[in-house]
């Protein structure tokens, strides 16, 4: 048995990989296989409007908002959103909660002015600010929803008329939020949308058309818009597998279904953490994400020896990011309570045999 905590590339719903599996032999009978399939049939044309009607549905879009499926992942994003939405010579402010804010933040600076609104540096990331006011003149405020590395997690906006944009990689479609509030959302797939290769954003029609800065097709989200995210060659496979990620989370019940869920994980192993003396969770209790839960040890001679014990329960990406140390469990929309209950029971073995 094996418990797949990895932080993304991730766990994904066995019906998924067991119907990507099926369409590798033969996509809906038409003996090819999807890895075989042109972009431009009308096969994968349904399977791309099957795909953008269920973001809508799912997150309950307005008609203002266009959904489009890119390349390049959310790195490509960094410098894509101020390449679209920060003229020469404007503002944008930026809050510094992580790892992947500091390269977007980094990115910015290219191609216009940046506020940083706060950053949580001096803490190793271990809490979000919360002491800031956004410049009325910026054109956006950029957050990041989820910090993957260091865990943790925005449950409040900043306060402000600014629109919002925020990069929901590692928590999209896990929480009920109202997303019609922000100007731009995009998130890299490989966590709770499908698999990697592909890029969800969703834009606002009103942010677009203001720059008057010269593009190439490939950065224009207009462009992208006009060709319904086919410009180029999409990643039809990677597509596909996003399109039945998204069919099994609104058979599930859609978020409202799948958050009570993701509560209850997360509660699960944070209050094992915060029980256990044997482990120290690293972040603010205000500010912990329900994705990634991020802990180091007391005695840190210990960390080799509980990781090993974790490979062999068939405990797989428990290991903390390399710039934090210590452990992370990820816990995405497709994993079911039960890895987290043996997690916690591994958990409480350990901290009885070495407490
Ligand atoms: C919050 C966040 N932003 C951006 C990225 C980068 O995504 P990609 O590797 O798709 O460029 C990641 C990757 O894990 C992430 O967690």
């Amino acid at each position: 048995m094996v418990h797949n905590f990895n932080s993304g590339p991730s766990i994904l719903p066995k019906v998924v990989y067991e119907q990507a599996a099926q369409a590798i032999a033969d996509f809906n009978g038409t003996g090819l296989s999807i890895l075989e399939l042109g972009h431009r049939t009308s096969h994968f044309q349904a399977v791309m409007d099957e795909a953008v009607a269920l973001v809508k549905e799912l997150m309950q879009l307005d008609a203002n908002k266009e959904v489009l499926f890119l390349h390049g992942g959310a790195s490509t994003q960094f410098f894509q959103v101020p390449f679209n939405l920060l003229p020469q010579g404007k503002k944008a402010a930026y809050l510094d909660c992580g790892m992947w804010g500091t390269k977007a933040i980094k990115d910015a600076k290219l191609y216009g002015d940046v506020q940083v609104l706060g950053s949580s540096k001096d803490k190793n990331y271990t809490y979000i600010p919360n002491n800031y006011t956004v410049d009325a003149d910026a054109v956006y405020c950029h957050i990041t929803s989820n910090n993957t590395v260091e865990g943790t997690q925005q449950h409040e906006w900043p306060d402000t008329q600014v629109p919002l944009i925020s990069d929901m990689s590692s928590d999209i479609l896990s929480r009920q939020l109202d997303f019609n509030r922000f100007g731009l959302i995009y998130a890299g797939a490989q966590k709770n949308i499908g698999a990697a290769g592909v890029n969800l954003v969703v834009v606002d029609k009103n942010m677009l058309g203001h720059n008057d800065r010269s593009m190439p097709p490939m950065l224009d989200y207009r462009q992208h818009i006009a060709n319904g995210s086919m410009l180029n060659t999409p990643p039809v496979f990677a597509v596909y597998v996003c399109m039945l990620t998204l069919r099994w989370l609104k058979e599930m019940g859609g978020i409202a279904a799948i958050e009570p869920i993701n509560q209850a994980k997360a509660d699960l192993l944070y209050q094992a953490l915060d029980r256990l003396p044997v482990f120290t969770p690293t972040v603010a209790k205000e500010d912990r994400s329900l994705m990634n839960a991020v802990w180091i040890m007391e005695d840190a001679t210990l960390e080799a020896l509980f990781l090993e014990q974790c490979k062999k329960e068939g405990m797989i990406g428990i290991k903390g990011h390399r710039s934090v140390g210590g452990f992370r469990a990820s816990m995405y929309n497709a994993m079911p309570l039960s890895s987290v209950q043996a997690l916690v029971q591994l958990m409480e073995h350990f901290a009885h045999t070495h407490g």
